[in-house]
């Protein structure tokens, strides 16, 4: 559905509408005192004008009240910009616990998506509606900027970390995906789209590309054929490097404090395993730097999940992800 107001993007996420809010407040304050500035100038200035040529004006000794009303009221007004933006800014950068979690790559000039059950799409993105997404986001190159007008979201994707961006759609359409930082001559071509789809539809589509296989699954065969195994067994085996099985999002205690073993962590461990060294091990790990593209570490990555997300492995994986039941049955979590 298009805005009766012309420019403004179309409105499909639960926050839009709540960007759109703050924005016309803003838009509304603005013009409320551009009116009445320049009103108040324009009634001044015929007021107050020189009459004669030699009037000199009545001397003004200042007003206590005046002073006061026009430094709180500014305040008040700043203050309600202030808490009002840090509100959305919070809720924003707040990643549900519950959300469906898709990989993303950027790369000069193309979007590389990854689901985790496998599914790879360029410069498109199929989601359902109704469903909390979580992207995690990451470059091969340049910094590049995943914006998504209709869903009032937009985030860096900057190379060697991750990034977040998570959004609910909450209308089936399709709409427009933005690279919003210039990344090189064809940054104006690294556009896509968000297919959005009823959950029905969204599954038949899920199960219409399931000729590849699960991120996890090409995480493993990685995992066996860069020989991870013979220093890393998932429960400890090899000894040379610590046990792998649980360690995601667990507290890891290193040989200087702990950390926990988020996605950034994760990846730093396989490309520069000595950045952080878990209590007890020596640095004998080689890097991983250039021998695995940042697609293949984002498989490593799910591999590890999915180590983490197995029953009686870590009780801090799969049962405390929220209690609303995904409509989405089929996927792992
Ligand atoms: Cu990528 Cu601009």
């Amino acid at each position: 559905m298009q805005s009766w107001i012309p420019f403004v993007p179309e409105s499909a996420s639960t926050e839009s509408a709540n960007v759109d809010a703050l924005y016309f407040y803003l838009s509304g304050v603005t013009v409320f005192f551009t009116l009445l500035i320049s009103g108040v100038i324009i009634f001044f200035v015929i007021r107050y004008r020189r009459r004669t040529p030699h009037e000199i004006p009545r001397p003004i000794a200042g007003s206590h009240m005046l002073e006061t009303l026009w430094s709180v009221i500014p305040f008040v007004i700043s203050m309600s910009f202030f808490v009002w933006g840090a509100g959305l800014y919070f809720r924003q950068s707040r990643t549900p616990k519950n959300a469906l979690e898709v990989y993303v790559v950027g790369k000069q000039w193309m979007w590389k998506i990854q689901h985790a059950t496998g599914q790879r799409e360029i410069n498109e993105l199929h989601v359902p509606v109704g469903r909390k997404i979580k992207l995690i986001m990451t470059t091969e190159d340049v910094i590049h900027d995943f914006f998504v007008p209709a869903f009032r979201v937009k985030t860096d994707v900057v190379p060697g970390r991750y990034t977040v961006l998570w959004f609910e759609a909450t209308t089936p359409g399709k709409y427009h995906l933005f690279c919003a930082e210039y990344c090189g001559m064809n940054h104006s071509s690294m556009i896509g789209s968000i297919v959005v789809m009823e959950p029905t539809a969204f599954n038949d589509w899920l199960n219409g590309n399931v000729n590849q296989q699960s991120a996890a699954a090409s995480g493993q065969q990685l995992y066996q054929t860069l020989g991870c195994a013979s220093c890393h067994g998932a429960n400890g085996e090899g000894g040379r490097g610590p046990a792998l099985l649980g360690v995601f999002n667990s507290n890891v205690q290193l040989s200087s404090g702990t950390v926990q073993a988020n996605e950034s962590y994760i990846r730093e461990s396989i490309l520069t395993p000595n950045a952080k060294l878990v209590n007890g091990f020596g640095p004998i790990m080689p890097t991983f730097q250039g021998v695995v593209n940042e697609e293949q570490v984002v498989q490593l990555m799910t591999y590890i999940k999915s180590l983490s997300s197995q029953p009686n492995a870590a009780p801090a994986a799969a049962p405390s992800q929220g209690t609303t039941k995904p409509p989405v049955q089929e996927l792992p979590r």
